[in-house]
């Protein structure tokens, strides 16, 4: 892919510093060496988002976010590279060279400038429509039929399409945008007999994304009608999977927790009654992508889609989809009333927040449904449902979290606690799936410690010695980053293959290129994982290992000395305990790495001289 070169990305960057531009989007407060934050891209009350400005890098221990200033705007603004770039370039006046970015990538991103400018042209002529005289329909249906405020129809950015064909189509033209940009929009029709609008007759619902960009519509025939919605298709700006209505205001909503429901109007009712904070997937599935947005910025996520058989499957389609990703999940009972829209009208906003309060646990709620399948008066029934209960319940592989479950059924069915458990502990020791299921968790665990650091490949589980040398390779690689003299100096002691394979040994690998030409530049090794946000994070980790020690520059010689040669020491030993078990009856080998181990506890390592010795 054509793409500016090392050098223009390198000056744009570094007139660009971290803490200037984070900081107008993050409140900074400066602790030690480094910034302190509440973190953008995850809901938390303590912040763990640091910026180190020697660095310049940022990186949050809560959530692994991390990068450098490019990164960071990418994440945010919801850039490209590309984008991010230019945006970044205009802030410090710096002119990019015309010849960067010819090719495909241009052509990529102009069309996405140009589909959003579209999008949001439009979303202003059906807003103008709503308030001129033809709208007056739509205008009635929304105050009338569906109870909005002139206010939620302004925030919403509410509009109408007329009764003409290709009103918007003019009026687009009319703005001079091509036509196969107005064909990549889906907001035109081009077929063989004519050019027409998608979207007529109908009240309009912008879609905007986290970014309040206009993506797309919905658009909703006032009364009966099919369909009752119609919608843009899938765009370049478009993706209706990784799409959450209202997301850009409840982002910002700060109540602790998201609220899941189904459609435009429950969203804009509950906005409406102040609960700022829902969301809803737009007419498709809800899914991974959709649980890992909603995992940036909240901790726990209430269920209240609608209260049907579709909504009851929605929600424990839902559930376990949301708990993978890490979230806590709770389930909002309308009391028989359709949808939130529905019982906001019926009852109010205050019993709305009742039930938020009330809002069982998704277990639990999963556990009703399952309830409501069996005839209690039936002993054979009973027994089964006590089975499946039990069965249920085998999905919690703590045996704490377990037990607590056990205890909540067993009192909201009033089953004998100790039956239950005998029952559940029966299965999930003798079951395939509870053996399984526990020997996965482990291993999403040990997945998660590896991802974490990235260290070995998947499959081998090594000793102490092992994470200990993990944690001294980190640790030398943090400290190299801040001063290049220790970098010299475990470059003398240790080459790439004392690290291990992956982040580690590649980061290394790239800083010895970097102190050969000039120096370590930490935010420029970002450059590494540019597109892998999971080997980015990693490294950001690494290199921000040492925050929780002290730091480099106020720790006298005598204490930098120890530490460094410690850690080296650890490295080395590892190595040399692991080739002492490869090498079997061999006892002349054995001897000689013995000897090498002497040799290494008498290491002493100078940093900031070359003279050193053992
Ligand atoms: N939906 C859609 N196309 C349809 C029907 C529904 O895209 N033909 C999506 C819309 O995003 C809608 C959501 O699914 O908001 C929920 O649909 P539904 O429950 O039928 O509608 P409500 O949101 O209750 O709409 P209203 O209250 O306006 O009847
Ligand atoms: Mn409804």
């Amino acid at each position: 892919m054509p793409r500016y070169s090392d050098d223009t990305i390198e000056r744009v960057r570094s007139a660009n510093d971290i803490v200037d531009v984070i900081g107008q989007y993050v409140r900074l407060t400066k602790k030690g060496a480094n910034y302190f934050g509440l973190c953008p891209f995850h809901g938390e009350k303590t912040p763990s988002f640091s910026v180190s400005p020697g660095k310049q890098i940022y990186y949050c221990f809560g959530c692994g976010a991390g990068g450098n200033v490019i990164n960071f705007l990418m994440e945010y603004e919801n850039l490209s590279f590309t984008e991010a770039l230019r945006s970044l370039a205009e802030r410090a006046g710096i002119e990019l060279p015309k010849e960067g970015d010819g090719g495909e990538a241009r052509g990529i991103s102009e069309l996405k400038k140009r589909l959003y400018d579209i999008n949001r042209d439009a979303a202003y002529f059906y807003y103008d429509c709503l308030k001129s005289s033809e709208g007056e329909q739509g205008l009635r249906y929304f105050r009338e039929k569906r109870g909005l405020s002139d206010h939620t129809i302004v925030h919403f950015g509410l509009g109408y399409a007329g009764k003409q064909r290709s009103s918007l189509y003019e009026f687009l033209k009319g703005r001079g945008y091509d036509d196969e940009s107005l064909k990549s929009s889906g907001l035109i029709i081009y077929d063989e007999k004519r050019i027409s609008d998608r979207f007529w007759n109908r009240v309009m619902f912008p879609i905007m994304d986290p970014n309040n960009r206009v993506v797309g519509f919905g658009g909703r025939v006032m009364g009966e009608g099919q369909p009752k919605y119609l919608n843009s298709p899938e765009t370049p700006i478009f993706d209706k999977s990784s799409q959450l209505y209202g997301l850009n205001f409840a982002r910002k909503s700060r109540k602790g927790r998201l609220l899941l429901c189904e459609g435009y109007m429950d969203v804009i009712a509950l906005h409406q009654a102040g609960f700022t904070n829902a969301v809803a997937s737009l007419g498709t599935a809800f899914n991974e992508k959709h649980a890992r947005l909603l995992k940036r910025y909240t901790d726990e996520v209430i269920l209240t889609q609608d209260s049907d058989e579709a909504g009851i499957r929605a929600k424990l389609r839902a559930f376990p989809i949301l708990r993978d990703a890490g979230l806590n999940v709770r389930i909002l009972d309308m009391k028989g009333h359709k949808d939130p829209d529905e019982f906001i009208k019926a009852e109010g906003a205050e019993a709305y927040e009742e039930l938020i309060r009330n809002a069982k646990n998704a277990f639990m709620y999963e556990t009703s449904v399952i309830r409501s399948r069996y005839d209690l008066s039936d002993p054979a029934m009973k027994t089964k449902f006590y089975d499946e209960l039990a069965e249920r319940l085998c999905m919690f592989t703590e045996s704490l979290e377990r037990d607590n479950y056990i205890q909540a059924v067993s009192h909201e069915y009033m089953i004998n606690y100790e039956e239950l458990r005998r029952l559940t502990e029966y299965k999930f020791l003798r079951s395939g799936t509870g053996q399984q299921q526990r020997i996965s968790d482990e291993r999403k665990r040990e997945e998660t410690e590896r991802r974490v650091v990235r260290m070995e490949p998947s499959g081998s589980s090594e000793g102490k010695g092992h994470n200990a040398s993990l944690k001294a390779q980190r640790l030398l690689l943090s400290w190299s980053s801040s001063d290049q003299r220790i970098f010299e100096a475990v470059s003398r002691h240790l080459s790439p293959e004392d690290f291990s394979e992956g982040v580690p040994r590649e980061v290394f690998i790239e800083m010895q290129k970097e102190s050969i030409s000039g120096g370590i530049e930490t935010s420029r090794l970002m450059g590494l994982y540019e597109e892998d946000d999971e080997k980015r994070s990693s490294l950001c980790q690494i290199l921000n290992m040492d925050t929780g020690y002290k730091a480099v520059e106020d720790m006298s010689s005598f204490e930098l000395d120890k530490a460094v040669t410690r850690a080296i020491q650890g490295i080395r030993r590892y190595i040399l305990d692991k080739r002492a078990e490869d090498c079997g009856d061999d006892i002349g080998r054995l001897q000689e790495l013995f000897k090498e181990k002497k040799e290494l506890d008498k290491l002493y390592v100078h940093v900031g001289e070359d003279g050193e010795t053992a």
